[in-house]
């Protein structure tokens, strides 16, 4: 079914269109795939230091003995943010948190975000938050060209670990550990990568006819009953000594998912106790999996790949 979803969407791929503010509101029923041309104001916030917030690495709560299966292992996250927004999120009024993750050197990338889907101000009387996700290049010009750049827009966390594609669940971990601490009051938080466009406006209104008391939510394209690619020359090849198992569980797709602010803080903390696997939606599904929540699947949650129908939240 997802194959025959996929194909068909692969006649249906989105359109480029303008993403203007008004034009939005009236043309929300378009999907819409833009991440470079618009140029339409953003706030520039200066709050944070580009060191604040820095802090302790995390060490696993005092579950030395718990018996050790191949979900319940420590993986502790000893990394420290670097560069930290402590307080531009504590406001309780938060309804949006989105986190992008990106490469340190992805600059681009986060204007085309910032200037688009990511901006803050996008959905009049609706408070968002945008933060870009980053790990460490280990490049002294990189390093100074992503605070500069964090000064400017004040809206870059960053953690000591090495960004690599191997890394990209330490991003996730990192992304929801912050939104546990930095943002707990946030209504609803996304994971969105930055080469997809989001369509906030609908987004939003699908958010906001949810029951106010939604928790325990994550939804997105849910893949359900997939094996690992086992063919070294597949995409997502996955040797058996680093996932063994024969079946994935039911995962959100790694390109946007969205959860109820309860789940950043439920997850980070399972992941203190789950086994690192570097397919971070994989990942996510597994920590899900232990916390006994089914991710729900939304057809109109959709990337290049899985295309959707035209109304759709992401493409
Ligand atoms: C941990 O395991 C050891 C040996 O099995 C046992 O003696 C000890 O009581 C356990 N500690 C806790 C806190 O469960
Ligand atoms: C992930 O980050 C850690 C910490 O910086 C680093 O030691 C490790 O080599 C990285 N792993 C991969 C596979 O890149």
């Amino acid at each position: 079914m997802t194959q025959k979803l996929a194909d068909m969407g692969k006649q249906l791929q989105c359109a480029p269109m303008v993403v203007v503010l008004v034009v939005c509101a009236l043309v929300a029923s378009l999907c819409v795939f833009s991440t470079q041309q618009q140029r339409y104001s953003y706030l520039i916030t200066s709050e944070g230091g580009s060191l604040q917030g820095i802090d302790r690495p995390d060490v696993l709560p005092a579950t030395a003995n718990m018996s050790r299966s191949e979900h319940e292992v420590a993986n502790p996250h000893p990394f420290v943010f670097t560069l930290n927004h402590p307080v531009r999120c504590v406001s309780s009024d938060v309804f949006l948190l989105i986190i992008v993750p990106t490469p340190p050197e992805g600059q681009a990338q986060r204007q085309a975000v910032r200037q688009t889907w990511g901006d803050e101000t996008s959905v009049p009387g609706v408070v968002i938050r945008t933060v870009f996700a980053v790990g460490d290049s280990g490049d002294v010009k990189v390093q100074q060209a992503l605070e500069d750049e964090n000064k400017l827009f004040g809206d870059i966390i960053q953690e000591n670990f090495a960004d690599t594609p191997r890394n990209a669940t330490l991003k996730t971990v990192m992304g929801l550990k912050w939104a546990s601490r930095f943002c707990p009051n946030a209504k609803y938080v996304l994971k969105a990568s930055p080469d997809i466009f989001v369509n906030i406006l609908n987004l939003v209104n699908y958010l906001e006819e949810l029951p106010a008391s939604a928790t325990k939510l994550l939804v997105g394209w849910v893949n359900t009953d997939e094996k690992p690619a086992r063919e070294p020359l597949q995409q997502r090849y996955v040797p058996k000594d680093e996932y063994p198992r024969d079946m994935y569980p039911p995962y959100a797709r790694g390109f946007a998912y969205v959860m109820s602010g309860d789940m950043p803080k439920l997850l980070y903390e399972t992941s203190l106790t789950t086994k690192y696997f570097y397919l971070e939606d994989v990942y996510v599904g597994t920590c899900l999996k232990k916390l006994g929540i089914a991710p729900k699947h939304h057809g109109k949650f959709c990337d290049g790949f899985y295309s959707c129908t035209l109304d759709c939240y992401t493409c």
